[in-house]
C-alpha cells in the first residue's frame, strides 16, 4: 500500500510514522507513506495555500489551485483508489471502514485547516470525506495520522503476530477480554485461575465469554 499525505504541516503528522509498528511497516516495504508539503504547490510569491472567505466572516479558507495541482501531480505517477479529505462532517471511522481501506493499494488523504478547503476541492477533486468522530481538531492532520495508523496495522504481515489484529476490539463487533502478566498475584491482585492453567480450550471459552460480557456492559448497541 502507498500513502501520500498532504498537508501544510508536515512536522504534525511525520512523528507517528517514525516509530514502532507503523515505522517497521514501512521498513518491511508492506507500506510506504509520503508526507508532501502542500506549500511546494503554492503558485503566489509568498507561497500561501489560504485566504479570505468570499463574502466575509472570520477565518482563512484553503485555495483550491494548490490542492489541485498537488493531486495533479501525484496522479500523475499512480492511479489512486481514493481521494480522502479529512473532516468532521465526513463518514465516521470505525473498524469496518478500517477494513475497507487497508484492502486499497494507493491513497491520498488531505489535511484541512483554518475553516476548511473551498468547497470546490470537495465537489471536484477529491472521492470521500472521512472523520474519527464528532469532535473538531485544529486540523486534519492528526485525524490522519490516526486513519492511517488504524489501516496500515491491518495489512497482513505488519503485525508479527497475525492473529492478534483479529483479536481486536470491534473486529468481530466484540471488545477484546482483559489480558494480564506475571506476577500471576500482586500486592493479593490475583490472574484468574483458567488462565494459569494451561488448558487452552478452557481459556478460549472464558476469554469468549469476557469479550461478550465486556461488550454487554459497555457497548451492548454492538449485539444489537
Ligand atoms: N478535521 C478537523 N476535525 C476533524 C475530525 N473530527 N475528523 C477528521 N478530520 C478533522
Amino acid at each position: 500500500m502507498h500513502i501520500d499525505i498532504i498537508t501544510t504541516l508536515p512536522k504534525l503528522v511525520e512523528s507517528p510514522f517514525s516509530d514502532s509498528i507503523l515505522k517497521r511497516a514501512q521498513a518491511k516495504g508492506i507500506v510506504t507513506v509520503n508526507v508532501i508539503d502542500l506549500r511546494q504547490y503554492a503558485t503566489n510569491k509568498h507561497r500561501t495555500t489560504d485566504d479570505y472567505a468570499f463574502g466575509g466572516g472570520a477565518g482563512m479558507v484553503m485555495m483550491i489551485e494548490p490542492i489541485d495541482n498537488c493531486i495533479a501531480d501525484l496522479k500523475s505517477k499512480r492511479e489512486y483508489d481514493d481521494i480522502i479529505y479529512m473532516s468532521p462532517d465526513g463518514q465516521r471511522l470505525n473498524q469496518a471502514l478500517a477494513n475497507e481501506l487497508s484492502l486499497k493499494k494507493n491513497l491520498i488523504l488531505l489535511c484541512g485547516h483554518y475553516k476548511g478547503v473551498d468547497e470546490r476541492v470537495r465537489e471536484h477533486l477529491i472521492t470521500r470525506e472521512i472523520s474519527i468522530g464528532d469532535y473538531v481538531l485544529s486540523g486534519g492532520e492528526l485525524a490522519a495520522a490516526v486513519v492511517a495508523d488504524a489501516v496500515i496495522r491491518l495489512i497482513p504481515g505488519v503485525l508479527s503476530d497475525e492473529t492478534s489484529a483479529l483479536s481486536d476490539s470491534f473486529q468481530d463487533d466484540l471488545i477484546a477480554p482483559p489480558v494480564y502478566t506475571r506476577p500471576a498475584e500482586y500486592k493479593g491482585w490475583k490472574v484468574p485461575d483458567v488462565l494459569l492453567s494451561g488448558h487452552a480450550t478452557k481459556i478460549d471459552e472464558w476469554r469468549h465469554e469476557q469479550s461478550l460480557e465486556r461488550t454487554r456492559q459497555r457497548r451492548p448497541e454492538l449485539l444489537k
